[in-house]
């Protein structure tokens, strides 16, 4: 899919603002951003809910302005939370939703079942379903017609840690085995991250950066990052470290333990200093006791990265 200076202006405000987007067949792509963001209003002008003020989306290397039925053919999409007949089973709500496409066979209900982990369920009343199986179901309809593109609106929305999971590997599974490309939407950088090979973080409209997901975490590799020697002598060895890495603000923290001279020192070394830090303290016959370094969180990052409350 390809999106190109994709623009939503309503009543003069842009709330989609010249986004340029590609995703792979294979690949999980997040779309990431603080609420209000304009993920939905994306996702809303890829299926054709909204029309576009602006620019173009290609699926499959069809324009859905220009070929829509052709270019929804191959698209899939649940946008916000999906709509099912709860007294009726899964099984007869994937039939119902099948009516709507030529060429869907009894078999490929029973295929997508099975693909989204409802085989043993799906007989079942939709009543019956937990949030979790409800939204399987809705991927296994959004499956039926063989789709190259799935597109998800926030699919962990009420789901626990075990039911993302279990999402996440079947989404995988599907990138993988059918070669769909797979958009989901989420304003949780935790979830993104365990979920999608890249992802887009976007704020206010405005496309701000596409990250693979392992730099997202990782985190630049030369960011200075807090650093906490453990040592016996927290004074001669805050001395040794402040001469070896004046850049690095090191200082003597925490309290020393009960009768003992052990403390801590403390300061911001990018990751591969830690090593030679290390060696310093050993070679000057200082106790290294523990070092521990804590990256940045994923929500300080993603604060950063869209602006946080200082721009809300
Ligand atoms: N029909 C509309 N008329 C006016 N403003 C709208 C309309 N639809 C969306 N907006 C505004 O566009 C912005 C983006 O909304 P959108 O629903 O796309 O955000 P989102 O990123 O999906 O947020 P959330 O994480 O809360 O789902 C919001 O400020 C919203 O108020
Ligand atoms: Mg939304």
């Amino acid at each position: 899919m390809q999106i190109r200076g994709l623009t939503k202006t309503i009543r003069g405000k842009a709330i989609v603002n010249r986004l340029d987007l590609e995703v792979r067949a294979g690949e999980i792509f997040g779309l990431l951003g603080p609420n209000g963001a304009g993920k939905t209003t994306t996702i809303r002008m890829i299926v054709g809910l909204i029309g576009m003020s602006g620019g173009e989306v290609m699926i499959d290397g069809l324009s859905v302005k220009r070929q829509f039925e052709d270019a929804m053919k191959r698209v899939g999409a649940i946008v916000e939370n999906p709509e099912m007949y709860k007294y009726l089973s899964g099984y007869h709500n994937l039939l119902h939703f099948a009516r709507m496409h030529e060429g869907v066979t009894k078999a490929r209900i029973d295929e997508v079942a099975e693909l989204v982990g409802l085989k043993e369920r799906i007989r079942d009343k939709v009543r019956t379903y937990s949030l979790g199986m409800r939204q399987r179901l809705g991927v296994a309809q959004a499956l039926l017609h063989r789709p190259k593109v799935l597109i998800l609106d926030e699919p962990t929305n009420g789901l626990d840690p075990a039911g993302i999971r279990e999402l996440r590997d079947y989404l995988r599974q599907l990138a993988q085995t059918e070669g769909l490309a797979i958009i989901v939407s989420s304003h949780l950088l935790s979830e993104m991250e365990l979920m999608c090979d890249r992802v887009a973080i976007i704020r206010q409209g405005e496309l701000i950066d596409v990250r693979p997901v392992r730099e997202l975490a990782a985190g630049p590799s030369d960011a200075k990052l807090p650093v906490v020697f453990e040592v016996n002598e927290p004074a001669s060895a805050q001395l040794l470290l402040a001469s070896s890495y004046p850049e690095a603000a090191f200082e003597c923290t925490g309290s020393e333990r009960g009768g003992t001279s052990e403390g801590a020192v403390e300061g911001r070394l990018a990751r591969r200093g830690i090593p030679s830090a290390v060696r310093t303290l050993v070679q000057a016959g200082i106790e290294v006791y523990g070092v521990r370094s804590s990256g940045r969180t994923l929500e300080e990052q993603f604060l950063e990265l869209t602006g946080g409350e200082r721009h809300a």
